[in-house]
């Protein structure tokens, strides 16, 4: 239980460096530079493929538990789950927005900026609201089998980025992390 309350609180941690770097590509947008939009493609396709199909399926099965443990968190969990639904949407259309970018389909630059900044704010919202709202209340409330349960709201995947084994899926963005390590981050 404790292992998966880290675990839960540390890929949040991972979102929250790929959400800086992506805030150093939105930056440019403001000061008349390039972003890099591939590297913005590599996040959003990695916050989609495990936070999407991982990470928050997970969460929604905790969220659930705890709502039917303590009737005081209904409001905030359901605030949550519909964020998991508007961030996967944010995040489908920042990804579509960068593919035409990428395939040098016409695409507003103000389009591709407006859909970065916003998928970037309401993400880091939400990751605020779930450290203070509810990882405190999971961790006392939760038992065992509830875990178990939790666990087995997504199947057993490897993180295709943080994980152990490297998949080479995200070279810049593996390319990116290698630097800010070096650096001390
Ligand atoms: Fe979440
Ligand atoms: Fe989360």
């Amino acid at each position: 239980m404790t292992s998966q309350i880290a675990q839960w609180h540390d890929e949040h941690g991972n979102f929250s460096l790929l959400l800086s770097f992506l805030e150093d590509q939105v930056a440019r947008f403001r000061d008349g530079e390039s972003p890099d939009y591939h590297l913005m493609l590599e996040i959003a396709s990695y916050l989609r493929e495990f936070g999407d199909s991982f990470h928050h399926p997970r969460e929604d099965a905790a969220f659930t538990i705890l709502a039917a443990q303590d009737p005081r968190l209904r409001l905030a969990i359901n605030r949550l789950h519909q964020d998991h639904r508007v961030l996967a949407a944010a995040g489908e259309e920042l990804v579509a927005r960068l593919n035409q970018v990428i395939s040098q389909t016409y695409v507003r630059r103000a389009s591709v900026e407006a859909a970065a900044a916003l998928y970037l704010a309401y993400y880091r919202h939400h990751l605020a609201a779930e450290e203070r709202q509810i990882l405190p209340h999971a961790r006392l409330l939760l038992t065992a089998q509830d875990w178990e349960v939790v666990a087995r709201a997504a199947p057993s995947c490897p993180d295709p980025l943080f994980g152990n084994t490297s998949t080479g899926i995200y070279p810049r963005l593996a390319g990116m992390m290698a630097a800010y390590a070096a650096a001390g981050g």
